[in-house]
């Protein structure tokens, strides 16, 4: 149901009423409770007593001074996370079912204050309301959910060695994790590593966005209000430098990031000193690529939101609409009229599809991709510019005519600007859509089965999609092949990232006297 209604604040603009009509009223000033530093289940100020402010990206006016963490205050955490996981502490005492029940209650007070969680992410953020409401808050239920019941199932093999042992395989937490994450989902993405952490029994520094620190540190105090022994979630909002003590730090097992690829890349370097685990969710130029046989105006809208969705700030967004030749003109024709129907404002307005970019660096960059792809020959058939005076908006923009080598056919602009490019023959698509550094995620909209099974198999990327777009399961693993990653979140294989095997081999004996 609630993964329904996502999809269809996505992409159907004529069920916005019902879906809002549905949802309670947004807290347009929502009360901003929790600014400091979480360490050890209480709130405490940064040592060297700095702060940062975090500011409303619709109009760029301060809405909270937050306490900002230095290397002293990691050392802190990450102690105090590490008393956590000690044997015998009240975490690795705890039987793996009671982790499961405290990650669901920590589910069902997420779910209590959806509302509230919602409109602090729509205050911080800039994304509209509704999505915030059906897509984000309801993901990190279901993802919190999911990890809950793997609580007290992450089981080892009993092994046939030869010999006279008995030889077993344990699954333990890989320990205390250190967990880095980016500000285009702040809930979600905070969700998507809290529940494979906590539900295999590792203990957490985790670090917000310094944009979208606010959210967080609410979740901190209901980690707090669940029950969650102290020490075992730690949340030091703060700086670039803060994540890289974080990756330096000796006494962390693992670091878990989402953001850049070239942050990702320090990230591994640093990783090396004392060979942490590592997982990184890095960056994208997805393609979504568009046969001549589909239903034209689903395609569009597909493709529209597949690109659109979030301000187009996502890791996966189909940046590259290849569209074969025999529909190219129509359907650019189509998708530049949809991109103009694309309603922006203010994100607590229900009929709101886009609120602002993020921050003013993303802004200025978005503006010089744009200003790149009309020097470079692309042909703007929508937006093209900021949109209002005040806040961090960019019209929806449309660019037609482009070519592989042009800067936005290549670079993730992480903004809501469309490339469609034209295609005629199969091998042609499948060598071009993998030419790309990245390898995030892709799609394929075509009724023909024998087209979408070649291309699912030629795809280089950790996602395919068919005839679909966006569509995410708590069940369903994510990450990228090439530069957009290592490892996978969700599923199964989120498990894995948090989980050592120890082998155990016990001699048997054979007499008994
Ligand atoms: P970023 O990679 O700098 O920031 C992501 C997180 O990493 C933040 O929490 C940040 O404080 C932290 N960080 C920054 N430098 C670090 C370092 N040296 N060591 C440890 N942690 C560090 O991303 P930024 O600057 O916000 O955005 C730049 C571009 O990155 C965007 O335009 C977009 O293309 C891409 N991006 C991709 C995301 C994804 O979901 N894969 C999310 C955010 C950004
Ligand atoms: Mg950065």
């Amino acid at each position: 149901m609630l993964r329904t209604l996502s999809k269809i604040v996505q992409t159907q603009k004529a069920t916005f009423a019902s879906a809002a009509a549905a949802a309670p009223a947004p807290q347009t000033n929502p009360d901003i409770l929790y600014t400091g530093l979480f360490i050890n289940n209480e709130w405490v100020k940064s040592s060297d007593g700095k702060t940062f402010n975090s500011e409303n990206p619709a109009t760029g006016q301060v809405i909270a001074e937050v306490q900002q963490a230095g290397k002293t205050d990691v050392d802190i955490a990450v102690k105090a996370a590490r008393d956590a996981f000690k044997i015998g502490s009240p975490w690795r005492k705890m039987d793996p079912s009671d982790r499961g029940r405290l990650i669901n209650k920590l589910a069902d007070l997420i779910e209590r204050d959806r509302a509230y969680l919602a409109s602090l992410e729509t205050l911080d953020n800039g994304k509209p309301y509704l999505a915030a409401y059906y897509g984000d808050v309801a993901g990190v239920v279901k993802n919190l959910r999911y990890y809950a019941g793997w609580a007290d199932k992450n089981h080892g093999k009993t092994l046939p060695i030869d010999g006279k042992y008995f030889a077993y395989t344990r699954h333990e937490p890989v320990g205390v994790c250190g967990q880095i994450i980016p500000w285009n989902f702040p809930l979600l993405m905070a969700a998507w590593k809290l529940g494979p952490a906590l539900a295999t029994g590792c203990t957490l520094v985790l670090k917000p966005a310094e944009q979208t620190p606010l959210t967080a540190l609410y979740v901190a105090q209901l980690i707090k209000e669940a029950g969650f022994p102290a020490g075992v979630v730690n949340v030091l909002p703060g700086f670039g430098d803060t994540g890289a003590a974080l990756v330096d730090h000796p006494d962390i097992d693992k670091i878990a990031f989402t953001g850049s690829t070239d942050v990702g890349k320090l990230i591994q370097r640093g990783c090396a000193g004392s060979v942490k685990r590592l997982t990184l969710e890095l960056g994208g130029k997805s393609p979504n690529i568009v046969f001549g046989d589909v239903d034209l105006e689903y395609a569009v809208e597909q493709s529209h939101m597949a690109l659109f969705y979030n301000m187009g700030q996502c890791c996966c967004a189909g940046s590259r609409t290849f569209v074969e030749d025999k529909i190219y003109d129509k359907f650019v024709e189509m998708s530049a009229e949809r991109a103009k129907r694309r309603v922006v404002g203010n994100p607590f307005d229900p009929k709101t599809e886009q609120g602002p970019q993020i921050d003013s660096e993303q802004h200025t960059k978005i503006l010089g991709l744009i200003e790149s792809g009309k020097q470079q020959g692309a042909r703007l058939v929508a937006g093209g510019g900021r949109a209002g005076d005040a806040g961090y908006y960019v019209q929806p923009t449309v660019f037609t005519d482009v070519k592989d080598h042009m800067d936005i056919a290549k670079t993730e602009i992480f903004g809501p600007v469309q490339q469609i490019i034209k295609f005629s023959q199969m091998d042609e698509v499948v060598e071009r859509a993998n030419n790309s550094d990245y390898g995030l995620a892709a799609a394929i909209f075509t009724k023909d089965l024998d087209k979408a099974n070649y291309l699912i198999q030629a795809l280089r990327a950790g996602t395919v999609w068919v005839n679909d777009y966006n569509v995410f399961g708590a069940q369903v693993p994510f990450g990228g092949y090439k530069q957009s990653g290592i490892g996978r979140e969700n599923g199964p294989y989120g498990i894995h990232n948090y989980t050592e095997v120890k082998a155990v081999v016990v001699k048997l004996t054979d007499k008994m006297s």
